[in-house]
């Protein structure tokens, strides 16, 4: 039952980063946006309301060019540049592993070795032949929250 939660909030937070994307955040893939150098994850420190989501660390815990990844939502939170936070997608598309560090701004997976770009996911080194999904995430008075 936890696992069918899990994988559903996944679901859900990945679509609403492709249907929200452009005004909520982060790398939502595609480079052929609007514009090229929009923040990655939308800041909102003016309404103190609560959006649901869940709170997953601070931008300050997440070193630039590193990250962090959260086991039970299955995300992995990286600063490829100060102040651009990005999240994705923890488990690897290559067979299911969660990725478990990052490091020069690559994700890594333990079990086979791929690497992923922190900056969009991209795969940097197989055996993986596609990318870590984007997670929507939105920063709110410095604390990094899913969306
Ligand atoms: Fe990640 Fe194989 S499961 S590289």
């Amino acid at each position: 039952m936890t696992d069918d939660m899990s994988l559903s909030r996944r679901g859900i937070l990945a679509t609403g980063c492709v249907l929200a994307g452009a005004g909520v955040l982060a790398a939502c893939g595609s480079s052929n946006g609007p514009s090229s150098s929009s923040p990655s994850a939308s800041t909102d420190s003016t309404d103190g309301s609560a959006s649901g989501g869940e709170v997953l660390t601070t931008v300050a815990a997440i070193p630039v060019g590193g990250g962090s990844v959260f086991d039970g939502p299955k995300v992995v939170v990286t600063q490829p540049v100060e102040g651009e936070i990005k999240a994705f997608t923890a488990v690897c598309p290559h067979q299911g592993c969660l990725v478990n560090e990052v490091a020069d701004n690559q994700i890594i997976c333990p079990c086979h070795g791929s690497l992923f770009s922190a900056e969009d996911g991209a795969v940097i080194q197989g055996p993986a032949t596609s990318g870590l999904a984007p997670v929507a995430v939105m920063v709110k008075d410095g604390a990094i929250v899913t969306d």
